[in-house]
């Protein structure tokens, strides 16, 4: 304890950059990570809690971490208890108290699940040979083309001819675009990717010129060197050489090969929130971008959101690093599509701060793994169609041919971003987005899954605004203006509570928004719009909620799961959708929260409020929106949101499927419009100038002939339910459409299936094996049969256990992953685990996913 005290004094004296790494023990010590408001000193606030300091937490202004013995409780809190009922101590133990803003017990958490989806090519060796053309391009002549670009770059790297998805002379057009900007001079010089993964082989001598140790640090062993230690500390390492393998006579080539490379180590261990914060905004002002091969488990069941001061450090990251500039966060969009898993459901992913990739494969496929949701801004080259993508590995000279999964996707962004920055370094996080978006080349255009958007580009819930084009972004770059500054808009919270009714019909619900309210908020055209509700539902999986513009663009925020049978509904839970990029936001916004699934299960739709987000107006107007709280989603209607104007009326209706001529809505369907926000509490506002509309009028217009029921309220309301009405028939018109549209398709794969299973080394059957290799012949013939239909968008409520007869181990582990959480918030000691056993258990993990 003394000897503690002692290094705690040191760490105190010692500077800022270094103390807070100093090591943790889980075992004997308990950790608080405290925001504190700096009128009292730190020393004085550790004496008061008896607690030690053990130093700033990252680079989150004002948050600190502090330590104890390890103790039952929550000694924090406590002693705030205390202080509220009848005063503690003397004045500077209550001066301490009063300066605490936040405080947080910090537990370690379940281990982040890596993205990797290792192929299993079911034998050994290369995947089979090339066709002798492909597009009417013969391979001859890509290959020679392939081989003069090596010769005018000087790469000799050995396996630059197999690295296709830099070149792919087999199917060509099917990579990343990157020669032209290659033979540019352009390759990464300047721009710095962190790795945020399970290590990165600095000792590897494809990687070895290119790390940047000062932006590295292992968080699991705490040591300055991200070294791989666990026989499957190989993921980061084959991220790294995506990005950064240098030009050599070693494996390949970085797709930004003269960039520089970091690695940050957090998935080896479990790890604290508290780290985690400081681990994404570690040495945030050399490392650009922040490369995440990882989240929550892909299993179709996880609903998980970054804590709290991880959402803070992201923040922190696109407001503060890069000077400002804002940290670039690239996250795997995930590989749950075959359990009906949807990157919505992860908070990561879904954060209007990150940018979410999803797969493509060398023929251009979506790959089933690939999860779709609209939060996904592009995809880029992974694994599928019986191939991989070709890197470095662990070792000083070792290379793999396997890696695969959104796992590698991600990084391959990382490194195009790499690309862009090194010419402009000088863009913000969100000017990246909209290079992104305003580049991106739709693939597979004819598939059904496309939509055009407001702004005359086309959104595919599965493939983002397509692909990602090394040179298209990079030529844009260089002309680009950067955007305004951010604003957004919240609206009130729309309170609902009435039941969803069963089928797909849907409950309706709707929030006008003015020109006046954008113009209060300073919000002139819109990029993320997030939609935050309450559902209690006996079984979640059961729920989609569709949000509809006011120019009739739909995301679809969430979708059915039929792995998902957590009774615990969706507790402000926030999702997020691209797919509205430059639409004005002015109008009637319409969400659709339907409980597709027949069956005795039911639920309530709550609340709900719809933020938008965009760029500004008026520069000077901006301002940084405030670091969020525990409390941001508090629906405790008596605190204005930020940037809120006027509330508007809101109206909800059943549709129900009768024909429209006799459509009579009982009238105990119909919810009153809620205005539930006091006019008072706006009146604060300079804003509030803009008054509610009142939607209670009293009126007995009759909008439409009278065998139209009124409902009992003002035509503007009738407009409303009708408009809704058609809106939702026109809807449902289009989804049978899509049905139908995807039925044939689905039908026409059927028959391909059944064909291909009986040439068991066809490319297309290595495809879609998903499991273990063992299990071929007529399960597996089903099995893939019965993927094809789950890629469907919709499909659901089949039951599909045999799906995965092949996954089970993937499975198994994450529910084992669940009840470590579990253990560890029950407070058991977390307990080292034998790592020979533990990182087995990860290898069959990931030789199955
Ligand atoms: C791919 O790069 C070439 C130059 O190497 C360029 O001419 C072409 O337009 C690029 N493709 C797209 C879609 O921009
Ligand atoms: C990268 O840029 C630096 C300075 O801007 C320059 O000195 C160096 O030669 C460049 N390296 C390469 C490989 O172009
Ligand atoms: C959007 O897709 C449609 C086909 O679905 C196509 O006709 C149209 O040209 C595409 N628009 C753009 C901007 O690519
Ligand atoms: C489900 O329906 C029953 C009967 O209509 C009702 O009592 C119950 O409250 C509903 N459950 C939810 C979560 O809305
Ligand atoms: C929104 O719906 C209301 C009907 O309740 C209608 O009066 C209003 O004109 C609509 N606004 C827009 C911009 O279409």
């Amino acid at each position: 304890m003394r000897c503690l005290s002692a290094l705690g004094l040191l760490a105190l004296v010692s500077s800022a950059s270094t103390s807070y790494l100093r090591t943790r023990n889980h075992e004997t010590h308990d950790y608080y990570a405290i925001h504190l408001d700096s009128s009292v000193p730190l020393a004085q606030v550790a004496a008061s809690l008896g607690l030690e300091y053990e130093g700033p937490l990252g680079e989150l202004p004002g948050h600190h971490i502090f330590s104890s013995t390890r103790h039952e409780g929550d000694v924090v809190q406590e002693m705030r208890k205390r202080r509220r009922r009848r005063g503690v101590g003397g004045q500077a133990d209550t001066d301490a108290l009063d300066s605490i803003l936040f405080s947080q017990k910090q537990k370690t958490k379940a281990r982040m699940q890596k993205r990797a989806f290792v192929q299993e090519y079911g034998r050994q060796g290369p995947p089979p040979s090339p066709p002798s053309s492909t597009d009417g391009v013969a391979v001859d002549a890509t290959i020679a083309k392939q081989q003069e670009i090596a010769r005018a770059l000087d790469i000799q790297d050995p396996i630059f001819s197999e690295q296709w998805h830099l070149f792919n002379p087999v199917q060509y057009g099917h990579d990343v675009n990157v020669s032209g900007v290659w033979m540019q001079g352009v390759t990464g010089n300047g721009s710095t990717v962190a790795i945020v993964d399970d290590g990165l082989d600095m000792y590897s001598e494809d990687l070895k010129n290119n790390y940047f140790a000062e932006g590295s640090y292992d968080f699991n062993d705490k040591v300055p060197e991200p070294k791989p230690v666990l026989s499957d500390d190989r993921h980061g390492t084959r991220c790294a050489g995506e990005v950064a393998a240098v030009r050599n006579n070693v494996c390949g080539v970085g797709v930004a090969y003269d960039s520089k490379v970091a690695g940050i180590r957090i998935l080896s261990a479990a790890i604290t929130d508290a780290d985690e914060a400081i681990a994404m905004n570690y040495a945030f002002q050399k490392n650009q971008i922040y490369s995440c091969s990882w989240g929550p488990p892909d299993d179709g069941q996880a609903m998980d959101a970054p804590g709290i001061l991880i959402k803070r450090a992201m923040l922190n990251g696109v407001q503060n690093g890069r000077d400002g500039k804002g940290s670039i966060f690239v996250f795997a969009s995930g590989n749950g599509a075959l359990r009906g898993d949807n990157c919505n459901f992860d908070g990561y992913t879904n954060s209007i701060y990150s940018i979410t990739i999803g797969a493509i494969d060398r023929q251009g496929l979506g790959p089933s793994y690939s999860e779709r949701c609209c939060a996904q801004m592009v995809v880029t080259y992974s694994s599928g169609s019986g191939d991989a993508i070709h890197t470095t590995d662990v070792g000083s000279n070792v290379c793999s041919s396997t890696h695969g999964g959104t796992s590698a996707a991600a990084p391959l962004a990382a490194g195009i971003y790499a690309l862009v920055l090194s010419v402009r370094p000088d863009l913000s996080w969100r000017d990246l987005q909209y290079l992104t978006h305003q580049t991106a080349v739709p693939v597979n255009i004819e598939d059904g899954s496309w939509q055009p958007t407001w702004v005359g580009k086309n959104y595919s819930h599965k493939f983002g605004y397509g692909k990602l084009d090394s040179y298209a972004i990079v030529e844009a770059a260089k002309t680009f203006k950067s955007v305004k500054p951010q604003a957004w808009y919240y609206s009130p919270w729309l309170h609902v509570n009435h039941h969803i009714p069963e089928g797909n019909q849907g409950l309706v619900s709707g929030i006008e928004i003015t020109e006046e309210d954008l113009k209060q908020a300073n919000l002139e055209r819109l990029e993320h719009v997030t939609v935050t509700m309450n559902v209690a539902h006996a079984r979640r999986g059961d729920l989609s909620v569709d949000l509809i513009s006011p120019n009739g663009v739909k995301s679809f925020l969430s979708e059915t799961r039929f792995n998902d049978d957590s009774t615990l509904g969706y507790k402000d839970w926030t999702f997020m959708s691209v797919t509205h990029w430059g639409e004005s936001g002015v109008g009637n916004w319409t969400v659709i929260v339907k409980d597709t699934v027949v069956n005795d299960l039911n639920g309530t739709l709550i609340n709900w409020k719809l933020n938008l987000w965009g760029e500004c107006i008026d520069p000077d107007k901006a301002a940084l929106l405030p670091m969020p709280t525990e409390y941001d989603d508090d629906d405790n209607g008596d605190v204005p949101p930020v940037g809120t104007t006027a509330m508007v009326e809101t109206t909800t209706i059943e549709v129900t499927s009768a024909p429209a001529g006799t459509a009579t809505v009982p009238t105990d369907h119909i919810d009153r419009p809620v205005n539930s926000k006091p006019t008072a509490t706006l009146s604060d506002e300079p804003t509030a100038s803009a008054s509610p509309t009142s939607t209670a009028t009293s009126s007995d217009e009759n909008l439409l002939p009278s065998f139209f029921p009124t409902f009992g309220v003002s035509k503007r309301t009738q407009i409303w339910i009708y408009g809704s009405l058609v809106i939702v028939i026109i809807f449902c018109a289009g989804l049978g459409t899509y049905f139908y549209l995807a039925r044939r398709k689905r039908l026409q794969k059927n028959s391909l299936d059944a064909y291909e299973f009986e040439v068991l080394d066809d490319q297309e059957d290595l495809e879609d094996a998903t499991g273990d290799t063992g299990a071929r012949g007529a399960a597996a013939g089903k099995r893939r049969r019965r993927a094809g239909e789950l890629y469907d968008a919709f499909a659901s409520g089949d039951s599909d256990e045999d799906v995965f007869s092949g996954d089970e181990g993937a499975d198994e582990k994450a529910y084992r992953d669940a009840a470590d959480e579990e253990a560890e918030e029950y407070g058991e000691p977390s307990g080292e685990k034998d790592p020979s056993n533990e990182a087995e258990a990860r290898e069959r993990l990931l030789g199955r996913r």
